[in-house]
């Protein structure tokens, strides 16, 4: 993205606190000064504050809770994610458009992001509440040489890269439930949903759906969500610039996914397991086709959740929904 809003609000990321006079700010947009002044108004009208000051110029005073293209982008550390960005007032999935996208030939790292969703997806066919502007609900595109059997690690790489990002910027400190679910005091706040499009044993793209509750509030939970939800708002007591928190996923992302992709998995399995609510806890796991019950163990090379039960077999589960219990 190179457009003069997108120049002039990395004028002001570069200089925070600063007057910029009319006069470098169209030298550096390489515009007229009225243009200049149409793009600031129109930045006023999404919600950024600026102070004028004949013969100063310009100060940003305030930035709004924005998921604009503009918004992410400005200050963004990354050379692939987030480097292309679809963003979206209300959307009926991201899911969706990311894999329109995608199948177009869209590189990897684009995301496609909206402020509502109407018919979020979570996994196993639930449904993702979705509300405008408390969330980051987004899909990330990648295109990895893996086989066809690690792309699952692809989605303990997503948790342990949020985690990451969420405890940095916010200093919440959050626990993984398998495979993707983050928790604050035993509350999800976070759902990843993988899905991928390949052939034969190549990966063509993955797409990475995140949904994370940024600040919403209790009363905004329908019924059925309020005893089991969360939101970073209410785990951390403040409200959480959306846009900077992207930008800090996108660079964890990033430096995960470079470092996994040269070096392997053992890396994303050891900050995975260190993040684990459930290691060697009582686990209920139930797959399509049974129940077991045991103790979770850890994952295996791969990333595949080992589960040993009362008669000290250990099962591999792959897909399943668990439940956890006291630590032994
Ligand atoms: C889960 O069930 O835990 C996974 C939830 C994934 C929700 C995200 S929100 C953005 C993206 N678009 C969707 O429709 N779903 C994913």
């Amino acid at each position: 993205m190179k457009n003069i809003k997108h120049e002039i609000l990395k004028a002001f990321h570069q200089h925070p606190g600063e007057f910029i006079s009319g006069e470098a700010l169209s030298q550096i947009c390489n515009c007229t000064r009225t243009a200049v002044w149409k793009h600031i108004e129109e930045l006023r009208q999404e919600g950024y504050r600026f102070d004028a000051v004949r013969k100063a110029g310009y100060r940003l005073l305030s930035a709004p809770d924005s998921l604009s293209e503009e918004a992410i982008q400005t200050g963004l550390q990354t050379r692939i994610m987030g480097q292309r960005i679809y963003a979206h007032d209300e959307v009926v999935s991201t899911q969706m458009l990311a894999h329109e996208v995608a199948s177009k030939g869209a590189p990897e790292g684009t995301i496609v992001i909206a402020e509502k969703q109407n018919g979020g997806k979570g996994r196993l066919g639930r449904a993702w509440h979705s509300p405008k502007g408390t969330g980051i609900w987004m899909s990330l595109i990648i295109r990895p040489s893996i086989p066809l059997s690690k792309a699952p690690q692809l989605t303990l790489l997503t948790a342990v890269a949020l985690a990451k990002a969420i405890q940095l910027h916010t200093g919440v400190s959050v626990q993984i439930k398998w495979p993707n679910d983050l928790l604050y005091q035993g509350k999800k706040f976070c759902g990843i949903l993988t899905e991928l499009n390949a052939e034969s044993d190549r990966i063509n793209y993955l797409v990475i759906g995140i949904g994370i509750n940024v600040n919403t509030v209790e009363s905004d939970f329908p019924d059925d969500l309020r005893e089991i939800a969360t939101s970073l708002r209410i785990a951390s007591g403040n409200e959480i610039k959306r846009a900077a928190l992207l930008q800090a996923f996108c660079q964890e992302f990033e430096a995960e996914y470079l470092h996994y992709l040269a070096h392997g998995f053992d890396q994303i399995k050891q900050a995975w397991e260190a993040r684990s609510i459930s290691l060697g806890r009582m686990v209920t796991v139930r797959t399509i086709h049974t129940t077991i019950e045991g103790k979770s163990i850890g994952l295996d090379p791969e990333g595949v959740l080992i589960v040993e039960d009362g008669t000290g077999i250990r099962h591999k589960v792959y897909s399943a929904d668990i439940d956890y219990g006291a630590e032994r």
